[in-house]
């Protein structure tokens, strides 16, 4: 059975852009409840251990160099079949492949500046909204 929580992060291009009240929109247009959120600017240190399982792949460095160069804003969300879900809503990884009226479709530019984190699974939706909030904070 698919769990009813996963995490997300609105990326340094997208804050930077001034779309962070639009996607917030869509997202509890789409039927999500926001259980926790926190706008922060990550460190060169948290963003390495965040993404510690794509520390081999040749765009490590390039994606901690972004999601460091400005603030983003972290949440954990409630809804049926969260994961898959909100996958669903926010597209494909390269904004070019993106479905027409997903957030990346319409807030991407690039693969690297591609606007929003979605976790992939329900055990990373776990460990990746730990990561930033405590039990008491993901009410
Ligand atoms: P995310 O984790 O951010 O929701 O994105 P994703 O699952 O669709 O993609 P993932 O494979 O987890 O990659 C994490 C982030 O790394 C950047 N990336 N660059 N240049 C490349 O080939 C490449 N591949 C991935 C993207 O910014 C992606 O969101
Ligand atoms: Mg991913």
């Amino acid at each position: 059975m698919s769990g009813n929580r996963t995490f997300t992060m609105i990326k340094p291009d997208a804050v930077g852009n001034k779309h962070t009240g639009k996607i917030i929109d869509d997202i509890l247009s789409a039927g999500f409840s926001i259980k926790a959120m926190k706008y922060i600017h990550l460190s060169k240190e948290k963003a390495e251990s965040f993404y510690d399982i794509h520390r081999e792949r040749p765009f490590f460095a390039d994606l901690v160099s972004f999601m460091t160069s400005g603030p983003i804003v972290a949440a954990i969300l409630e809804k049926d079949n969260a994961v898959e879900d909100f996958r669903n809503l926010i597209g494909a990884t390269n904004p070019a492949d993106a479905a027409e009226g997903t957030i990346r479709n319409k807030y991407a530019k690039s693969i690297d500046a591609n606007a929003i984190h979605g976790s992939d699974s329900d055990e990373n939706a776990l460990r990746e909204g730990s990561f930033f909030f405590s039990e008491f904070e993901q009410f």
